[in-house]
């Protein structure tokens, strides 16, 4: 009995990290909250992100752009990913976006620099968890890059 419910619970933990969920925690923000300046912006928002995972995550980036508009890009078509996948895909259009870069590696005092521009975005999408609760075909589960130009597009066969 205790067996079943560590590996249910296990995989209630996994599945939720892994879910498109936590891609949204981490990468999406609309409207971006105001802050003074985007140093500040994010160190206030990757303090919350930090939280979960009790380190300073190296660097991070942020999507000033609708949630609906995101998942459409899974619909673009496939690219590679960094990783040789192919469920890459890159947005039709440049997007605002925020880049947090550490600075300073003394957690809970995480430090960042914030970079604030225009640039393509590429997700990769898989279909959704139960976790989920989507009606999707496909969410964005993983940031894999941005660019600010046209850049190589990888084209799967
Ligand atoms: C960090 O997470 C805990 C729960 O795990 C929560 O109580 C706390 O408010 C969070 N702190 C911040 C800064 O988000
Ligand atoms: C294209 O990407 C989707 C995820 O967005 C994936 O489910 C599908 O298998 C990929 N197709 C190919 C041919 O790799």
């Amino acid at each position: 009995m205790g067996k079943v419910f560590i590996v249910f619970y296990f995989y209630v933990i996994v599945d939720s990290m892994f879910s498109s969920q936590w891609f949204n925690k981490q990468h999406v923000q609309h409207p971006k909250t105001k802050a003074s300046n985007d140093d500040i912006y994010c160190n206030n928002e990757m303090r919350q992100i930090n939280n979960y995972t009790h380190r300073c995550k190296s660097f991070n980036t942020f999507l000033d752009y609708m949630l609906e508009d995101i998942i459409n890009a899974c619909f673009t078509p496939n690219i590679t990913c960094k990783n040789l996948q192919k469920n890459c895909h890159k947005s039709t259009l440049k997007v605002p976006i925020t880049n947090c870069v550490l600075t300073s590696d003394h957690y809970p005092n995480c430090r960042y620099h914030g970079i604030s521009k225009m640039a393509f975005f590429v997700i990769a999408c898989n279909p959704p968890l139960l976790a989920d609760h989507s009606k999707s075909k496909l969410l964005p589960v993983h940031l894999d890059s941005s660019t600010e130009g046209p850049g190589p597009i990888l084209l799967s066969s």
